[in-house]
């Protein structure tokens, strides 16, 4: 896919957008997205996995023939980065598969696919932020698995890249900053990676980011991210520090030392730059460290 600028959907007037048809919508970013887009004014139906498996070529072919969507958005994916390395198969099934079978189904019915993406398609070599057509070089089968899902899109679709996402909790489970937070509560030390450096980054940020890209009709690859890099162990300690606690009870380790060792590798590098966001009018999304200190306020009241 290329990169190109916003396309109104609009057209100088005021046309109500057809259906949006969102999967995922139970997830850690499904779940705002599509509330956000229904408060923007689309028409989300947002089916969850039991009455939507999205690896069901049939079941998903059925449902976008009967709404008729303008745009899907496609947030449903498997996200557990080690369980993916452990389960090749199943990981292909939910993150290419899935996605072969929205892209086949829209296309029938002409609606563009908005898809969600990953910075772990990225192998960490870079010294400066990943640009949106920095070429990818995924380490381990869930980048691999999402590398491949954004190639089934077209140029006229959309593929935001996001990356170490954390919002408020739901049916799907929490995010590391609530892990953090129920481990410091409890008064439980913890050791996070100091040595993998990324851009954490917050559903309340990345989510009206998204929204508007989806307005404009925006196309091609887009990197969404909150601002200011950060490693899992400085992400952690903040987390702690901001919530009131002692972050004596967070500590360094190297990848190497983990025990046990993870799965998946990750990059150890992969901040995402999101300067062509500007053009667009979009972004920049706000510092990290003031989106945390949003979360657990909110996680505290
Ligand atoms: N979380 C991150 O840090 C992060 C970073 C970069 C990119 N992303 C991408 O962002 C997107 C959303 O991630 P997330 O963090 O919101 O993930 P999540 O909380 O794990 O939500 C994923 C959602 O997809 C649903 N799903 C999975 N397989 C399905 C299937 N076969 N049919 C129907 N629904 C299915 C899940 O349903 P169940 O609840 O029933 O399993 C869940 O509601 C994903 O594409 C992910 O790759 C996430």
């Amino acid at each position: 896919m290329r990169n190109s600028g916003p396309v109104l959907l609009t057209g100088g007037g005021v046309r109500k957008p057809g259906p949006v048809l969102l999967t995922g919508g139970g997830g850690l970013l499904g779940r705002t997205l599509a509330s956000q887009l229904r408060e923007r004014g689309f028409d989300v139906h947002s089916p969850l996995r039991a009455d939507l498996d999205v690896t069901d070529v049939a079941a998903v072919g059925a449902a976008l023939v009967a709404l008729r969507p303008e745009i899907v958005v496609h947030c449903a994916a498997a996200t557990a980065v080690d369980r993916c390395e452990l389960e090749p198969q199943w990981a292909w099934d939910q993150n290419v598969v899935a996605t072969a079978n929205v892209v086949g189904a829209a296309r029938h019915v002409g609606a563009t696919v908005v898809l969600v993406s990953t910075d772990y398609v990225f192998d960490g070599a870079s010294c400066r932020p990943y640009r949106p057509d920095d070429t990818p070089a995924p380490l381990g089968v869930y980048g691999r698995t999402k590398l491949e899902a954004e190639r089934l899109l077209s140029d006229s679709d959309l593929v935001v890249r996001t990356a170490w996402l954390n919002g408020p909790g739901g049916p799907s489970g929490g995010c590391v900053v609530d892990t953090v937070l129920s481990l410091a509560r409890a008064g439980r030390p913890m050791a996070f990676v100091d040595d993998q450096v990324g851009s954490p980054s917050f559903v309340a940020d990345v989510v009206p980011a998204m929204v508007e890209l989806i307005g404009l009709g925006a196309s091609g690859v887009h990197h969404v991210v909150n601002s200011g890099t950060a490693s899992w162990f400085d992400l952690a300690r903040e987390t702690v520090r901001v919530a009131g606690l002692d972050p004596g009870l967070v500590s360094p380790v190297a990848t190497r030392d983990l025990d046990p060792p993870r799965e998946a590798t990750r990059p150890a590098y992969s901040v995402l730059d999101c300067s062509d966001l500007s053009p667009l009018g979009v972004g920049p999304l706000r510092p990290w460290r003031q989106a945390l200190r949003d979360l657990v306020a909110g996680s505290e009241s």
